[in-house]
């Protein structure tokens, strides 16, 4: 892996991650928070309504590195339902969701190690699991300014990465509580209507800052880390 900006040396990706400290950022009320998205060329999220085949092994070395430098992961219940997470050893799981319709039989919930946590506004109470599942509740919309500053003051996590999906990953921006979007290039279009790095993003102009630039030679992928000034 070669890294274009700042500084073109020959790299890999332990060596870019080892250098991240997301929690000594952390602002007052809320944890650091980075988002990490795969993408092809035309936008897409998705190939047939997955995100894995979007990316090579170096973008699975990068979400994982990723992972090992922070406290926490979020995903949107959407996301819960098509990737069908299992335990990210390290990282208190933490999901969004409205309706609490979620894969109960997803190995994050058969594990039986961890901790789950679920912020919802559903009243519904989640079946019995193997691993232990906390519920927050909302009324009406889970109000992510909240979550956070829960998941900072009752939890002390100062770190987190939120793997999306896209429609959470919108909210997260337009209510100013992302500080640094990691994102796969991928050469490769895919075509279809499938959603993108964001659904229902305000309309507004953003200007962000490029961190990093990474190229990964054998398959074509730019790894690009983007600050946000939030
Ligand atoms: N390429 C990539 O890097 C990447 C990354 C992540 C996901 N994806 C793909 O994106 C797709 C999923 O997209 P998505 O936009 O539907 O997923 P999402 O953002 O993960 O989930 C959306 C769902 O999250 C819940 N939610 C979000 N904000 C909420 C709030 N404020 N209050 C209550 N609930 C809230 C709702 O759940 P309920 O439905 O329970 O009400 C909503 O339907 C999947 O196909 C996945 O593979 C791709």
């Amino acid at each position: 892996m070669r890294r274009l900006v700042p500084d073109p040396a020959e790299t890999t990706v332990a060596d870019q991650v080892a250098g991240l400290d997301f929690a000594a950022a952390a602002p007052d009320g809320r944890p650091y928070v980075v988002t990490n998205f795969a993408l092809t060329l035309d936008g897409q999220a998705t190939i047939a309504g997955r995100s894995g085949k979007i990316g090579s092994d170096a973008d699975t070395a990068m979400l994982v590195g990723l992972r090992t430098r922070v406290e926490a992961v979020l995903i949107g219940a959407g996301t819960m339902r098509a990737e069908r997470y299992g335990r990210i050893a390290g990282a208190l799981m933490v999901i969004i969701s409205g309706r609490l319709d979620l894969p109960w039989d997803a190995p994050l919930f058969t594990a039986g190690e961890g901790e789950v946590l679920i912020f919802t506004y559903s009243d519904a109470d989640p079946p019995p699991t193997e691993t232990p599942v906390r519920v927050e509740r909302h009324e009406r919309a889970v109000d992510l300014v909240l979550a956070l500053a829960h998941l900072r003051g009752e939890r002390g996590v100062r770190s987190l990465l939120c793997e999306g999906g896209p429609r959470l990953h919108a909210e997260l921006i337009d209510g100013g509580l992302v500080d640094e979007l990691f994102v796969t290039h991928a050469p490769k279009l895919a075509g279809g209507d499938g959603p993108g790095l964001v659904v229902d993003l305000a309309e507004r102009e953003r200007q962000l800052e490029v961190a990093w630039l990474l190229y990964e030679e054998g398959t074509g992928e730019v790894f690009a880390r983007y600050l946000t000034g939030a």
